[in-house]
């Protein structure tokens, strides 16, 4: 190579390197047109599927009503958000842990969410009426008692994922000579055990008890009794509420139950006794425990690692007992028969 050249050569790699560095890119002439691609399938009109929801029928303005008047847009617990917490307190943690199959989240979650219209439906998956499906539909594999069956509620299977004990320990074993330690103030299957209950599964029992039929019977378990035809936003649908303020007295939706209860009146009266006797059972277990000195006034049991209770097997399964009616929230509505032979056992077992 020439000397000229080789400065020419350089100074032209100099003027490439800069244009490299710089980031610039320098487009050559278009090659040759390809051939053509064939025909896409015609879209839909951007906003079809859009209306189907979107409209002016007024569902989606009464739905979201309701749900703004329900628990779970009211309640406030959605600052319940660590990672332990938040699977059934924030919307996002839910459909975290539903997707993982776990029962914690990974993270604490940020800027949480109460359960809403995206924790139950696929809300702009495809942007058709099909979003509507609900986001779990599954029988729910119980996290307590261990082992047990799935139970099977139907469209009522997305509540009882959060409705549901939290795992209980220690769990009493009948007839087992331990003495067992309780630890912790707030013992027991935390506070709506409903899809446990419904099932008679995680109670203390001497041996098998029996079931009243709604658990078995009632096809959408929860939603057939509690988002039954709505009573404007005060009950039913997607408030989820039983009762309702009606002009100053509190009035029951019975809508969900009339096809199982075809007397109205006969039913009125037979929930107002049924749940009359179970509060009264509760109270008085509730009186019997104070007695003992294992549970306080505001129904938190009188224990911490630092002074824990030693309780044998009946007295910590009394303590179970309790807090699991008492936390189903029915007055035995839910599950009666269970809810009775609980408490009356419980309550036989302390009073020897
Ligand atoms: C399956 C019914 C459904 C379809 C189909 C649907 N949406 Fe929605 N959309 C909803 C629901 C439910 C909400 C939440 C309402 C609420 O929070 O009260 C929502 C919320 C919204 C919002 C408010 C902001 C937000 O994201 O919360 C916008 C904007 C919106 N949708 C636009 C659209 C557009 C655009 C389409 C079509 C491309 C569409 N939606 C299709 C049901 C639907
Ligand atoms: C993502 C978890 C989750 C799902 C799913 C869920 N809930 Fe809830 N529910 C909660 C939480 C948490 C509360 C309490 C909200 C608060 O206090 O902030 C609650 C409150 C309620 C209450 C009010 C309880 C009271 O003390 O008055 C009812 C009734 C209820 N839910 C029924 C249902 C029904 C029926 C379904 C299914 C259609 C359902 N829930 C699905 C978590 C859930
Ligand atoms: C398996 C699901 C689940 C988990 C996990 C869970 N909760 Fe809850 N919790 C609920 C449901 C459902 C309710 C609503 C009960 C109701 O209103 O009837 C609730 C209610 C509560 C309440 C309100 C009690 C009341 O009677 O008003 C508090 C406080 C609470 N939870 C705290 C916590 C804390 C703290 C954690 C984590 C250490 C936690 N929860 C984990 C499901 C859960
Ligand atoms: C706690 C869970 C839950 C939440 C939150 C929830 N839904 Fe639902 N939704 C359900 C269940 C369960 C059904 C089925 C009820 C039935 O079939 O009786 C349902 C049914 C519907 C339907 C009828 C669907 C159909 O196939 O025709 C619409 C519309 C709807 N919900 C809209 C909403 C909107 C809007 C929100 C938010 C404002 C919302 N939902 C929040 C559980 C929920
Ligand atoms: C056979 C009908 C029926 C079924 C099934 C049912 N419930 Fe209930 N539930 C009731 C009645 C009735 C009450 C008592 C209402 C009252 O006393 O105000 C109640 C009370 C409750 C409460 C206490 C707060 C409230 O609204 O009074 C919660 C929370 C609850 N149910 C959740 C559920 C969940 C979650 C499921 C499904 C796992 C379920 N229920 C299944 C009828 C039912
Ligand atoms: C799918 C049918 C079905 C539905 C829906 C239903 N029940 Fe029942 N219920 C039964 C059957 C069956 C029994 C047991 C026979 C009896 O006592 O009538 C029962 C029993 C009862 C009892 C007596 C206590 C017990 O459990 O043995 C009460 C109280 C009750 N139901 C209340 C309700 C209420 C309130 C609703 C609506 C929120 C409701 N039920 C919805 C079928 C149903």
């Amino acid at each position: 190579m020439k000397r000229k050249g080789f400065l020419t050569f350089l100074m032209s790699a100099f003027v490439v390197a800069v244009f490299v560095m710089s980031g610039c890119t320098k487009e050559g002439p278009p090659g040759p047109a390809g051939p053509k691609g064939e025909d896409g399938i015609n879209g839909n009109d951007g906003t079809v599927g859009c209306i189907q929801c979107h409209n002016s029928d007024q569902t989606l303005a009464a739905l979201t009503m309701q749900w703004e008047y329900s628990v779970h847009a009211t309640g406030g617990n959605f600052e319940r958000n660590t990672t332990s917490c938040a699977p059934c307190h924030t919307s996002q943690g839910f459909l975290e842990r539903m997707a993982a199959g776990t029962q914690v989240t990974a993270e604490d979650i940020a800027n949480p969410n109460p359960p809403n219209c995206y924790t139950c439906h696929n809300i702009h998956k495809t942007y058709t009426v099909d979003d509507w499906a609900l986001t779990y539909a599954d029988p729910i594999t119980l996290w307590y008692p261990a082992g047990a069956e799935a139970v099977d509620y139907g469209k009522g299977n997305i509540c009882g994922n959060c409705h549901q004990a939290r795992i209980v320990n220690p769990v009493p074993v009948p007839g087992s000579g331990v003495t067992y330690k309780l630890t912790n103030s707030r013992y027991g299957t935390h506070h709506s055990p409903v899809a446990n209950m419904l099932a008679g599964l995680g109670g203390y029992e001497k041996e098998d008890y029996d079931n009243s039929p709604h658990g078995s019977l009632v096809e959408d378990g929860c939603v057939t009794c509690h988002m039954a035809d709505a009573y404007g936003w005060q009950a039913g649908g997607h408030t989820t509420k039983i009762e309702y303020d009606y002009h100053g007295s509190i009035e029951v939706n019975f809508a969900g139950c009339t096809t199982c209860h075809s007397d109205e009146d006969k039913l009125a009266t037979e929930l107002e006794e049924i749940q009359t006797e179970i509060a009264g059972m509760i109270d008085n277990l509730r009186t019997i425990l104070k007695d003992r000195g294992y549970l306080g006034d505001d129904d938190l049991f009188l224990a911490s690692s630092g002074s824990p209770l030693n309780l044998t097997a009946d007295e910590l399964g009394a303590c179970l007992n309790f807090q699991m009616v008492l936390e189903d929230k029915s007055n035995g509505v839910h599950n009666y028969q269970y809810s009775k032979k609980l408490l009356e056992e419980s309550i036989s077992d302390l009073s020897k």
